[in-house]
This record gives structure tokens, sequence and C-alpha cells, in this order.
């Protein structure tokens, strides 16, 4: 089966240091599971690759002719997904807008029935478990329902190094 990991930051600035704490949480999805699961594939989906104009048109809202290549491309790469690893820091108690904003260019009829997992991560030490409890009425309504389980991460930038490897440090506090 093949999985999508989504990762959900955008944001280059800084302060708060790192920039983009998302993709070490990413990557580190992607590892572990590549691991774990040899028999499955997964990749990374990153909202930088997709070029999303200011102002906002879904995918299903272009004639069929008409649509960018790249949010087309993404949209197969959706329903031919078997399942979704949403992957969000917490902003505000909130899910990521960047990763809200993505998701919501693509209709549920592309993601239902499909299952999807909850990974939050924050600088701080709630692992975005407040942006969690929001994206599962998020992702219930776009039609992959989100196992129960969840994954939260704090202090994300002393767990993981930039390739999405455990940290020394953090490894040997277990
Ligand atoms: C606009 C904004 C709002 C934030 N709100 C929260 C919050 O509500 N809870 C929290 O634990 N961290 C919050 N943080 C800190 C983030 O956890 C931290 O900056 C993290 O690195 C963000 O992920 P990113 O670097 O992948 O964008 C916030 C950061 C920003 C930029």
């Amino acid at each position: 089966m093949h999985f999508l990991i989504f990762l959900g930051s955008v944001r280059t600035s800084t302060p708060p240091r790192p920039a983009r704490l998302g993709e070490r949480v990413a990557k580190a999805c992607l590892q572990v599971l590549g691991h774990a699961y040899p028999e499955h594939s997964f990749e990374l989906i990153d909202p930088l690759d997709y070029s999303q104009d200011a102002i906002f048109k879904p995918h299903f809202a272009y004639a069929k002719s008409k649509v960018p290549d790249d949010l087309d491309a993404l949209a197969q790469k959706i329903e031919q997904a078997h399942g979704y690893v949403m992957v969000s820091p917490e902003y505000n108690h909130s899910m990521s807008p960047a990763l809200a904003h993505l998701l919501n260019h693509f209709g549920s009829s592309l993601f239902s029935f499909k299952p999807s997992a909850i990974v939050t991560y924050s600088a701080g030490q709630w692992g975005g478990m407040r942006a969690a409890v929001g994206m599962r009425t998020f992702l219930s309504e776009l039609g992959c329902l989100p196992v129960s389980a969840m994954i939260h991460v704090p202090k994300a930038q002393e767990v993981f190094d930039e390739q999405g490897s455990v940290l020394a440090e953090a490894s040997s506090d277990q």
C-alpha cells in the first residue's frame, strides 16, 4: 500500500527557531514507517512544492483542462494513496493553516474511506495536542477518518535533527 505523509509547515522565518521544525518531524515519520513497514511505500508531500495562488481556488473548481499541473498531480496522488499521515505544528492552539489550506484544495471524494493518522509537534511542552483535537473534526469532514492513536512530539527541536533522526541526547533520556 502507498501512504502520503503531509508536512504541515511553510514557515521559513525565525524566530521562533528553528524554522520549519515540521521538516524534522515529517522526515522522522518517513524514516520510522519505511523501516517498520518495508512492504509499504511512503511519500512526503511538502506544501512548498505546490504553487498556491494568493486567491483560493480549489482543484474541483477548475474546468478539467485548466487545472494547474501541480495541483492535478497532487489530486491524483491523493486519490491513488491508501492512507495519510498528517503532520502539523500547533499555531494558536489550532492546526497548521498551511496544511488546512493545502487540504482544502481537494474534495472529500479523493480522501474518502481511507484512514489518516494525526502527528503533531511543538517547540513547547504540549506537543501540539490542542491542534490534534481540532484535526479530528477536520479530517473526519474530509472523509479520511483519523485512527484513534495519535502522536504528539513536545520540544521536537530537542528530539530530532535536521534529517529526522533522533538526537543522541533525546535517546539517552529514554
Ligand atoms: C504563529 C505561531 C503560533 C504558535 N502557537 C503555538 C501554540 O499555540 N502552541 C504551541 O505549543 N506552540 C506554538 N507556536 C510555536 C511552535 O510550536 C513552533 O514555532 C514550531 O516550530 C512551529 O512549527 P514549524 O516550525 O514547523 O512551523 C507557535 C508558533 C507560531 C509561529
